[in-house]
């Protein structure tokens, strides 16, 4: 049987942060895979996880089962940190997911479920994963435009004509904050003028929250999804806990489905907890559990809080840096918008063949589309960096 197997691709970022681990050049620098690094080049855990773990292993009596959708604690948490105060807790169905990805994967699955002939658009460009798992879960999929690499801003004229083609019923998929992998975001008044197109069009917005946190801050990343979400009938949002409190690999995520119609909750619950069932039966509760623990400790929680607002402005400073020595050398603006974008990542402009040279001639690490990681920096490597983009022709 499992002769019949092809080979499959293999996932760009992956294959990369292998290479980069296979490079023996002592000088190398990773601006690959979104995790996030310290001036150090580590990726600690975070005093507060460190703190709850102890009283955690202190704690816990049992490893038995939680529950299908996670611990109630968790959802409660992460509906807060998420939402705010914008949406009533009683409107939203959620389960614990392995990841933002799970969140993801299983949105995708409670789409299908309910409409299998929708369609789901996405921003041109996006993760890569996404269209690859939305054409592995079978459902269509449709682009629409989003930045334009040559003023490497949102092209949000393009975006708005495309969106207007979209019928009732199909899903819209938006990158809460620090965009993957232009780190361009969309404004309030553009949001704004987003929801008015989806709710003209009945569209249904499934938003991705990976980075809350990392762009403009806590609340302010949230805004624009917010806003979705207490104007639209029905909003889903997958939510990753991986880079906001550094738990990459214990896996925690959480998908929710707020519905303005609470006599849907019921049914969309029982839902959810039937595909996590269908899929892994319970999620991982260890992160869950850590974030909970967090996030309803009064001292962890403001621990946890600076320790993130640190790690948001030393990725700033970087940026600011980084367009500064650009301009220097360059003698132009044309990197200015390193400064202007948020999150981990900005797409620098270049052509597949100087992510090559960089890689090759100084060893330099960045996606094919030229996404760079900001994390991956650091003040000594900032001009290394700008040195080499401006010998590379870029
Ligand atoms: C990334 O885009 O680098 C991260 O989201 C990690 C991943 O799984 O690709």
């Amino acid at each position: 049987m499992l002769n019949a197997l092809k080979p499959q691709p293999a996932d760009k970022i992956l294959t990369l942060m292998k290479l980069y681990r296979s490079d023996t050049r002592t000088d190398k620098i990773d601006l690959g895979v979104g995790v996030y690094k310290n001036a150090a080049g580590e990726t600690p855990v975070m005093r507060a996880v460190k703190a709850a773990e102890k009283k955690w292993w202190q704690e816990e009596k049992t490893k038995s089962y939680v529950g299908l959708a996670g611990d109630p604690a968790f959802s409660d948490a992460m509906i807060a940190l998420v939402l705010g105060d914008k949406v009533s807790q009683e409107t939203v169905a959620a389960v614990a997911t392995p990841g933002g990805t799970g969140a993801f994967r299983q949105a995708l699955e409670l789409v299908k479920l309910a409409n299998p002939s929708t369609k789901i658009w996405i921003s041109s460009p996006t993760w890569p994963n996404h269209p690859s798992i939305i054409n592995y879960v079978g459902i269509n999929i449709a682009e629409y435009r989003y930045f334009n690499n040559d003023t490497r801003a949102i092209d949000f004229e393009g975006m708005i004509e495309d969106l207007g083609n979209i019928r009732s019923g199909d899903v819209v998929l938006l990158h809460a904050c620090c965009h993957n992998p232009t780190g361009a975001n969309l404004t309030q008044a553009q949001w704004s003028e987003v929801i008015t197109l989806m709710q003209q069009n009945g569209a249904i917005p499934l938003i991705d929250l990976a980075y809350q946190g990392f762009g403009d801050g806590l609340e302010e990343d949230a805004a624009g999804l917010r806003m979705v979400a207490s104007e639209m009938p029905e909003t889903l949002i997958g939510a990753s806990c991986s880079k906001n409190f550094g738990i990459y690999r214990e896996r925690t995520g959480i998908l929710m489905a707020v519905l303005q119609d609470k006599s849907l909750r019921t049914t969309t619950q029982t839902n959810l907890e039937f595909l996590n069932r269908q899929n892994y039966s319970f999620p991982p509760d260890h992160g869950a559990r850590l974030v909970s623990l967090i996030m309803n400790d009064d001292t962890l929680r403001a621990d946890w809080k600076a320790e993130l607002e640190n790690v948001r402005l030393g990725m700033l400073k970087l940026r600011e840096q980084l367009a500064r020595e650009l301009r220097q050398r360059s003698g132009s603006d044309r990197f200015d918008f390193l400064a202007e974008h948020r999150g981990m990542f900005s797409r620098l402009g270049a052509t597949p063949e100087q992510v090559e040279s960089l890689r090759r001639d100084y060893g330099i690490y960045m996606v094919g589309d030229s996404r760079l990681n900001i994390a991956g920096l650091n003040s000594k490597t900032v001009p290394i960096l700008a040195e080499a983009v401006i010998k590379a022709g870029i």
